[in-house]
């Protein structure tokens, strides 16, 4: 991606889908068996396909890395959920957002939003800088004149998660993508925490959306995965060179697997999303709890963007607070849970508790940390879809553990 003082390229958009997201999810890039009859797609483990003479493969396929059958297919899926004429898969969402850096020329400058998920401010801050891309974190892209404010002959993209992890801050992303678009700059979103079912940011101008496909999109915590979508043939020629020239491709079980869980995306998400909030009025009724982040609240600071850009105002599965006792609070409220398992990650059926700061955080310096709002006592949650009356009794048991000092014996569910 290269910065011209013309504006950017506006290319067409996708046609708008026949079909509900529902119907999309379940037969979006899911042919049944020309030979066979097959309903369920084969999975195609070959890395490399026959051909009749030379250069002339016997069907679409040469070697695995550059496409497959299954990669095809989970891509197509993914372009159909997105609202993207185009969908790009990578082996993580990690390596997703390297080869959308990789893209940029020596000496791009990136603005982001400064509460990105840990692994994206620790390739912005230590590997985009040895290959000459300067990144500048702002909390501030809700008003979009800051924007302009930092906005350099150089910057060529700016980088949105909305919701922010693990603050679950929102932006604007019509206002923040038509701005971006008047300097000739392109709008990444990462989508990750939402998943297609609740935003579509193409749809509110941005230009590539980027998933941890690990999270929502796969939803059974069994697969690492990353995907983009996106409009513009520029863009897709420029990214789809390097998802073959870097190669960091998922494996074809990868892609039929987050392709068979995709299909389910709308009702994990929905269910997700109501667990969620009850918890967070759960947690903001509790006279343990500081703070409670959850844009499905009528309290949170962006309600209103969440009601303007997310599927009926949904809050989504995700939320955060701030718990009485500080880090150890923290670690208390984790331990106790029963229903909750402690680990990293987010976005599968099954809940999830952790703690940011010295967990998926603790690479971020403390000051910018804190700065983002990610203080030692903020516990995340990620709420799968068990039953909410389970998933209250844990929440109350624990907060008592961990404030009141009782011993809680973690028995599993
Ligand atoms: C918002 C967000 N973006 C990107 C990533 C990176 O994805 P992956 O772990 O698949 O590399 C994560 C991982 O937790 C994330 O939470």
């Amino acid at each position: 991606m290269t910065q011209t003082d013309a504006p950017i390229e506006t290319p067409p958009r996708a046609p708008t889908p026949k079909h509900q997201f529902g119907t999309l999810a379940v037969h979006a890039g899911s042919p049944h068996d020309p030979v066979t009859g097959a309903v369920i797609e084969a999975i195609s483990l070959s890395t490399t396909f026959a051909q009749t003479t030379v250069g002339q493969p016997v069907g679409a396929y040469e070697y695995t890395r550059s496409s497959n059958p299954n990669r095809d297919n989970f891509e197509t899926s993914i372009a159909a959920l997105e609202h993207a004429r185009y969908a790009l898969a990578f082996s993580s969402g990690s390596a997703t957002t390297a080869n959308i850096l990789q893209s940029l020329a020596a000496g791009s400058h990136v603005i982001s939003v400064s509460d990105v998920y840990g692994g994206t401010h620790r390739y912005f801050t230590k590997v985009a800088a040895a290959h000459g891309v300067t990144v500048t974190f702002t909390p501030s892209l809700n008003l979009h004149t800051s924007l302009t404010e930092l906005i350099r002959p150089t910057t060529t993209l700016v980088w949105i998660e909305s919701p922010s992890n693990p603050t679950l801050s929102l932006v604007d992303i019509r206002a923040v993508s038509s701005e971006a678009h008047k300097h000739g700059i392109n709008v990444v979103v990462d989508n990750t925490f939402c998943s297609p079912y609740v935003q579509t940011p193409l749809d509110l101008g941005a230009d590539i959306v980027v998933h941890s496909v690990t999270k929502y999109i796969n939803g059974h915590s069994d697969v690492l995965m990353g995907v983009a979508a996106l409009n513009s043939p520029v863009l897709y020629e420029q990214l789809s060179f390097l998802q073959n020239a870097i190669g960091a491709v998922p494996s074809a079980f990868d892609c039929w697997l987050a392709h068979r869980g995709v299909k389910t995306l709308h009702l994990r998400a929905r269910a997700a999303s109501e667990n969620a909030l009850r918890i967070a009025t759960l947690l903001s009724e509790s006279p343990h709890v500081l703070a409670v982040n959850y844009p499905g609240l009528a309290s949170h600071p962006q309600r209103s963007i969440a009601i303007k850009q997310h599927r009926d105002g949904l809050g989504g599965g995700m939320l955060s607070f701030r718990i009485r006792g500080g880090s150890e609070g923290a670690a208390r409220f984790c331990a106790a849970t029963q229903i909750f398992t402690l680990a990293e990650s987010l976005g599968g059926v099954e809940s999830l508790v952790e703690v940011p700061a010295s967990m998926t955080h603790g690479g971020i310096p403390r000051e910018a940390r804190e700065a983002a709002g990610v203080w030692d006592d903020l516990v995340r949650v990620s709420c799968g879809i068990e039953d909410a009356v389970d998933l209250e009794a844990d929440v109350r048991q624990a907060l008592e553990v961990a404030v009141n000092g009782h011993n809680g014996v973690k028995n599993g569910a």
